[in-house]
């Protein structure tokens, strides 16, 4: 007997060339030629400093590493802690929440899409990229959408609103805590919703960036719908996202006349498996998994003092900017505390800005949707210590390098002092200082 050693059937190697085993069909092609991931990725990886992905903790990597059976027991007990856990995260006892195999914006489709029939009215407060993007798929499922443009770095305004809801009656409204893409938070959040009530009117919001990271209650504000992704503010991974419904939400589900052309992001669907214990689609399990662990670390960390720190961290590293000399995009009144707009300095590129801080200091931060600024994330993990020192140096120390005028020792210090005393105004476990 003739035994042959056995060939990889991709070429793995750039430059080996290789070819398929010959199976004598000649119309197949021939696989392509594949670097090893280990020769696309960086030795050493990128601190994730910009407007998400974020990065992870150490549980929740190594549950994304997990596959288990999708409608198991196994799967059943998370997927019910998922939803209690989120319960906590949301602020809302009652709310019917709903998992999506899809990033925030599928999460942001799935509200629209369930809870806008054609020709509903639907009222957009747009501050942005993020804010716009709702307003598109309410066009797309033939709402009729009024777009309320709030000026370039403002928040909206409690009483604007009111005066929009009285005079075009809509059946939803659609809103972002926190617009990642202008860096401006909606802290008329409460005022508004309950206008909206007054009015009979679903409010939908947007809560990919601001989850976990600022206060946000469901239930005592009256919403009926909150959004959110995995790769923000709860520090899990991209591609599974959480949508909650307010039993007024779903209860205009339920009734709604009008065919869903949805058929994965249909609410009810996805209820089977998420209160029905069976199949809807394949679930991401792995996903899930992550997201689980990324709840629990929330939950044990437990709101109040997870807020604090992102205070904590955002406020001063907003203030070591500040100090070194470089200007905050958007007025403290309006500010967003999870994304940080920073102006660009005169001159600077910022391309060959964020190309210095990645190449030089391994640090990725973000550019924009257009406005003149850099951005820098302060969502779950992003608030830590050691990483705001490591993204203000890497910032400073490269603008400097790209002729900016910036006092890099006077942030840092300015940035040590706010950080030492912020930490006296909550009490927080040795454990929770500790990691904070
Ligand atoms: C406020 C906000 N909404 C929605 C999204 C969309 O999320 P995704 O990119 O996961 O679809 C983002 C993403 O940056 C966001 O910041």
């Amino acid at each position: 007997m003739t035994i042959t050693k056995a060939r990889s059937a991709l070429p793995i190697k750039s430059g080996d060339s290789g070819s398929a085993p010959d199976s004598g069909d000649r119309s197949l092609q021939t696989p392509p030629s594949i670097r090893m991931l280990s020769d696309i990725l960086p030795d050493e990886p990128l601190l994730m400093m910009g407007a998400g992905p974020v990065p992870i903790p150490a549980p929740v990597a190594h549950a994304n590493s997990i596959v288990i059976n999708h409608l198991g027991d196994a799967m059943v007990n998370v997927v019910e802690q998922v939803k209690a856990m989120s319960s906590y995260v949301f602020q809302s006892s009652t709310a019917r929440i709903l998992g999506v195999a899809g990033p925030g914006s599928a999460a942001m489709e799935m509200a629209i899409a369930n809870l806008l029939e054609p020709d509903d009215k639907c009222l957009s407060i747009c501050n942005g990229y993020f804010s716009q993007r709702l307003a598109q798929m309410a066009d797309r499922v033939g709402a009729e959408v009024v777009r309320h443009i709030v000026p370039e770095c403002e928040s909206v305004n409690a009483e604007v609103v009111r005066e929009l809801l009285q005079k075009h009656s809509p059946d939803v409204l659609t809103i972002v805590q926190g617009e990642t893409s202008s860096t401006v938070c909606n802290r008329e959040l409460p005022e508004i919703c309950e206008a909206a009530r007054a009015f009979g009117c679903l409010v939908i919001v947007d809560a990919v960036c601001t989850l976990s990271t600022m206060p946000l209650q469901m239930e005592a504000w009256g919403i009926d719908a909150v959004i959110t992704g995995g790769q923000k503010g709860l520090s899990s991974i991209p591609g599974v996202s959480l949508v909650a419904f307010s039993e007024r939400a779903w209860t205009k589900r339920r009734t709604r006349k009008a065919a869903l052309s949805h058929w994965c992001l249909d609410a009810q669907l996805a209820d089977r498996f998420w209160y029905g214990k069976s199949y809807h689609y394949t679930a991401p399990v792995s996903g899930v998994l992550a997201l689980h662990e990324a709840l629990r670390l929330v939950c044990q960390e437990t709101l109040p003092a997870r807020f604090h720190r992102h205070r904590r961290s955002s406020r001063s590293l907003q203030a070591g900017i500040e100090a070194c000399g470089l200007q905050l995009y958007v007025n403290s009144e309006h500010r967003l505390d999870s994304v940080i707009g920073i102006s660009l300095p005169e001159k600077v590129d910022a391309a060959e800005l964020l190309k210095l801080t990645s190449t030089r200091y391994r640090v990725e931060i973000s550019g924009s949707f257009g406005a003149p600024i850099v951005r820098i994330g302060q969502m779950g993990e992003q608030c830590r210590s050691h990483n705001v020192f490591r993204a203000f140096h890497a910032l400073g120390s490269s603008l400097s390098s790209l002729g900016a005028d910036v006092d890099v020792p006077e942030g840092m210090s300015t940035l040590e002092r706010c950080l030492a005393e912020l930490e006296l105004s909550l009490d927080l476990s040795d454990e929770q200082k500790q990691r904070a």
